[in-house]
Formats: C-alpha cells, sequence, structure tokens
C-alpha cells in the first residue's frame, strides 16, 4: 500500500528528524501525528507492520485445534494449535475469492476450516485439502493455495505476529519484550479474570502517551490510585524498545494512606506496581496480586479500542475481585475521559505542541523519537 503525505507533514518530518533537539529542549509531535487520516495509514505500514504485534496469549489455545481470530488495521488473522502441536498463524483470508474464513474476533475448536462460501477446506496446518466440485486434488497447484502464513513469536505467555515483510533475521531480535518479563515466575499461577474493553475517541497515540508520563497524570487524575502510589519512589528506566515505570506503594505506612478516601485501597496495589510498555502499542502491569495487560488497537487517526485483560496470582475471593476491579476501572474512566479531553484539543486546529516536563516526561519523548526513527525507515 502506497501512503502519500502530505508536503508539510514530510517537511515537517524531515525537519524533526535533522534537528533532533534534547529533551528538555524538545516539543512535543505536531498536531498531524494525531489527527490525519493519511499519517494514521502511513503509520501502519511504518509502525505497525514494522514491529512484532501483541495478539493473545498460549493459554487460549491449549489443545489441537483451539484457535482465535482477530483483525488489526484490516489485517484479518487466525492463530491456531496446529496438529503437531506447534502454534501457527494465518491471514483469515481463503484464497479462492478471499472471503474471511472464520468470523472475525471469534474462537473455538476446530478439525479444519472451511470457507463458508464455497466449502474450501484447510487443514491446521493451512494446507488446502479439499475443493468441492473441483475433482481430485492430485494434479493441480494446491500447495499455492495454502493459507498465507503468519510469522509468530511466543514470549512469555504472550503471542506477538509480524505483519509486513518478514526477514529471516527479525526471528531472532527479541529486544521488542522486556528481559525482566521472561521470569517465568511471574506469570506462574496466573489465571485469567476477564477482558475489559474501551473504546476512546483518541489517536491510539494520545493513549499511550498518557500511560508514558512518568506518573505526571496521576495526581490530577486519579484521586484514588494517587492515595496509594509514593511518588518519591517513582522510577522509570527507557530501553531501546520498551520502558518499565516502577513506584513503590504506601502500603503498610498506616499514616500515608488517604483515610478519606474509599475510591483505592492498599491490598489491590500491594507493595509495590511495575508498568512495562512495549513498542509500540502493548502494556503489562504487575501490582499485588493481580496483572493486567493493556493492548492498544488503532482503528482511525482520532479512535482506538484498548483491551484490559485481567489476571490474579494465587486465591481471590469474590468481594477483593469485584471491589479490585471496580478500583481499576475508575482509573480506566479517568484516563478515558482525559484522552477524549486531549484529543479535542489537538483537532481544535489552534493547539501548537509544547514543551516536555523533564522530571517526569521521559519515557512519553523516547517513545516519540522512536516513532520518528520508524517514519524515516
Ligand atoms: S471464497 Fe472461499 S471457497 Fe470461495
Ligand atoms: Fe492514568
Amino acid at each position: 500500500m502506497v501512503v502519500v503525505l502530505a508536503e508539510n507533514h514530510k517537511v515537517a518530518l524531515k525537519k524533526r528528524q535533522r534537528e533532533m533537539p534534547s529533551f528538555e529542549e524538545a516539543i512535543t509531535p505536531e498536531v498531524f501525528w494525531y489527527t490525519d487520516p493519511a499519517f494514521f495509514n502511513f503509520e501502519k505500514e511504518a509502525v505497525f507492520k514494522k514491529s512484532w504485534q501483541f495478539v493473545g496469549r498460549v493459554d487460549q489455545l491449549l489443545h489441537k485445534g483451539d484457535y482465535f481470530s482477530g483483525e488489526l488495521l484490516g489485517l484479518p488473522y487466525i492463530v491456531v494449535k496446529s496438529e503437531d502441536e506447534g502454534l501457527r498463524a494465518y491471514y483469515n483470508i481463503c484464497s479462492h475469492h478471499a472471503s474471511l474464513i472464520v468470523d472475525e474476533e471469534s474462537s473455538g475448536r476446530k478439525d479444519c476450516f472451511q470457507c463458508p462460501y464455497h466449502g474450501w477446506t484447510y487443514g491446521l496446518k493451512g494446507e488446502l485439502n479439499k475443493i468441492p466440485g473441483g475433482g481430485s486434488l492430485k494434479g493441480l497447484s494446491v500447495k499455492s493455495l495454502g493459507l498465507k502464513e503468519i510469522p509468530l513469536k511466543v514470549k512469555g505467555p504472550f503471542i506477538f505476529l509480524y505483519f509486513g515483510n518478514f526477514k529471516e533475521k527479525e526471528r531472532d531480535k527479541d529486544d521488542f519484550f522486556p528481559i525482566e518479563l521472561l521470569d517465568e515466575s511471574i506469570f506462574k499461577n496466573m489465571a485469567f479474570v476477564g477482558r475489559f474493553s474501551y473504546e476512546i475517541k483518541c489517536n491510539w497515540k494520545v493513549f499511550v502517551d498518557n500511560y508514558l508520563d512518568g506518573g505526571y497524570h496521576i495526581p490530577w487524575m486519579h484521586p484514588g490510585l494517587s492515595g496509594q502510589v509514593n511518588f518519591d519512589s517513582y522510577h522509570t528506566d527507557v530501553y531501546e524498545n520498551y520502558s518499565i515505570q516502577r513506584c513503590l506503594s504506601k502500603g503498610g505506612d498506616e499514616k500515608n494512606f488517604k483515610k478519606d478516601s474509599d475510591l483505592d485501597f492498599p491490598e489491590r496495589v500491594g507493595k509495590s506496581a511495575r508498568y512495562f510498555w512495549m513498542y509500540p502499542n502493548f502494556m503489562v502491569n504487575i501490582y499485588g496480586q493481580w496483572i493486567d495487560t493493556n493492548w492498544v488497537r488503532p482503528i482511525k487517526e482520532n479512535e482506538c479500542i484498548v483491551y484490559f485483560d485481567y489476571f490474579y496470582r494465587g486465591k481471590l475471593n469474590d468481594d477483593l475481585k469485584q471491589k479490585s476491579l471496580r478500583a481499576s476501572f475508575k482509573v480506566q474512566e479517568e484516563d478515558t475521559v482525559i484522552c477524549e479531553r486531549v484529543q479535542k484539543g489537538l483537532a481544535s486546529g489552534v493547539y501548537n505542541p509544547g514543551p516536555y516536563v523533564p522530571k517526569y516526561e521521559y519515557p512519553m519523548f523516547s517513545f516519540h523519537q522512536k516513532l520518528l526513527s520508524s517514519y524515516q525507515r
């Protein structure tokens, strides 16, 4: 797909790439990064087809034939546990006349994949093994008519796909996934609690920016959560393709609790929290007994869906579950509101990019620098 960027946008990108100001002097990206439909399409090619994309987890596909399907920026996919117990991914597109084979965003267990249109049937390894009315398959070049495979990688409990032109050397590139998350003990006994999704009227990067502001917005936007977090301990490590924000909670230190706040509570947050972000759009949050993942799926230049998957380690009683989820939903709602307000400001046509606040916003700056280098390539 060839995307034509507006001439003034190209010039602005080149200028930013050429000048590369220091963090202290830099200003946030030009508004068109967040509002221009052509730029959104450009990012599909430059960012999303040039990075490993989270799509799901290994525990969703435990038995032979288990599958789930999904869609990213117009790319429909199926991930399946194949005959040889290996995980494979294919485009969910029939080789005959291009129909989607299984429903989008479905899951289940199958012996084979049969297209609903004319019944072409594919095995779990993607091979075409039946063409109704097509006579014997012998002699036909059916090999080239199999499902188109998508490179797949498993890191920890997570499954990633690579939608772009895949060079084998990408296979060995693991630096998109935090080494710290390869520690299996983190995910041991992790039980899925539920998925909650938020359709947010903002560019996908507005949500990521908000996540990467080094905790700057927490006291302002999250009165409940901020009662639990010890801000003096807030610290971020930035790596080439991911960053980790860490903080201690006020847990255990009675005098620090916000007594008047029933919005959040120490048991949920535990002693400390770690927030892992992986370029460009996947987060893993670990706090107390909880793990949640945030997957930011871009839809349009001013719209994304964020999927929150919750997991609990150990035993969870129903009371604590409901109370914790309520507190967490509150935080999500607060973030949703502010992201939509930001998008409105960006789209107003009267906003000029502002500075980063050095004390906090380095992770966001490094995200923007990383994007800039992806755009360059
Ligand atoms: S499009 Fe799938 S069988 Fe015809
Ligand atoms: Fe937030």
